[in-house]
């Protein structure tokens, strides 16, 4: 499938006023991501497309040791090409996060050969977009969205957070989605179950692990356009191009702030939590078959 051009070139003009005025970014400045990420040990998951190789780029770029991780060798292997003839160094660890031991080799490994990772970049991920009524026999579709959106990432940090702890340096960025902020949307059950079990988890461990200095960062992704979105039509939805996106990805690293999220998002959801009800009902509406 092919992946909208990184820089957005070709959206409506409308669309892209729509999403700066909605999305705001702006990429971090050099010497602050710089001095966060030079020399250090900067592991990305999901790296092989859209938000994660962006990210793992500018990441190398500004001077990351960068471990790119997804299923495809070969993937991964072309944007580790790309990194090193920019000057960059990227090391390839394909992985299938829905593969727990696999995982934990990975986790292991890491440590075994680069002694420590500081930087978690959590991306890899699989979204699906399914009705119930289609969802009967498909049990599969929760169990796959569920290894590798929450599961993984989970067995992921198990291996690596003692690590990061007794060295007091660690940073986590869960690429999330504005999802989970906004009242559960028909149709993406599987998709928003699984993110929120990993925001909620990786929330409630933030608390736990701040004393030893190892910061977590939630960005609340709104639509990025790339090929996990392609498949649904958001033609008329603005969305961030793969560059705006790892900018803020860029942005959680050089800043560490607690979360990341549209501006309007806070008042989305007290509209949401005083209205339940009406909420409810416009979901209902809106989404009738
Ligand atoms: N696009 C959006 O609108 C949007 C919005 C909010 C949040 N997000 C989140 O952003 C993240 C990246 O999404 P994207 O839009 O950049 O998607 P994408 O272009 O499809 O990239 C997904 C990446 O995850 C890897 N991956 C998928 N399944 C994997 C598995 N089982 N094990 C290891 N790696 C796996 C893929 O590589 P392989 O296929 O080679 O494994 C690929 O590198 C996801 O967590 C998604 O939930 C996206």
């Amino acid at each position: 499938m092919n992946e909208t051009p990184a820089n957005g070139s070709g959206r409506p003009i409308i669309e892209r006023i729509a999403s700066r005025l909605l999305y705001p970014t702006s990429r971090p400045r050099e010497k602050s991501l710089r001095s966060e990420v030079s020399g250090r040990i900067v592991l990305v998951t999901g790296a092989s497309h859209g938000i994660g190789k962006a990210s793992a780029r500018k990441l190398a770029a500004a001077g990351g040791i960068v471990v790119l991780v997804a299923r495809s060798r070969e993937d991964l292997e072309q944007v580790a090409a790309g990194i090193a003839a920019e000057g960059g160094i990227a090391h390839v660890y394909p992985t299938d996060m829905t593969d727990m031991d696999a995982v934990e080799r990975l986790g292991r490994g890491l440590l075994d050969e680069h002694g420590h990772v500081d930087i978690l970049v959590n991306n890899a991920g699989k979204s699906i977009r399914r009705s119930i009524d289609e969802s009967y026999d498909r049990f599969h579709d929760f169990t796959r969205t569920i290894d590798v959106n929450y599961l993984g990432p989970v067995k992921l940090l198990l291996t690596l957070l003692p690590s990061m702890r007794e060295r007091r340096q660690g940073h986590i960025v869960n690429i999330s989605t504005w999802g989970v902020m906004m009242p559960p949307a028909p149709r993406w059950a599987a998709y928003g179950a699984s993110k929120t079990a990993f925001d909620v988890w990786l929330r409630s461990v933030a608390a736990e692990i701040s004393a030893d200095k190892v910061t977590t960062t939630s960005i609340y992704m709104p639509l990025v356009h790339t090929r996990m979105s392609a498949p649904t039509d958001f033609s008329r939805v603005p969305g961030l191009t793969v560059d705006e996106a790892s900018d803020l990805v860029c942005h959680a690293i050089a800043a560490k702030p607690r979360e990341i999220a549209p501006w309007w998002s806070p008042g989305v959801q007290a509209w949401s939590d005083l209205t339940r009800g009406r909420a409810q009902r416009f979901m209902e509406r809106s989404f009738r078959r």
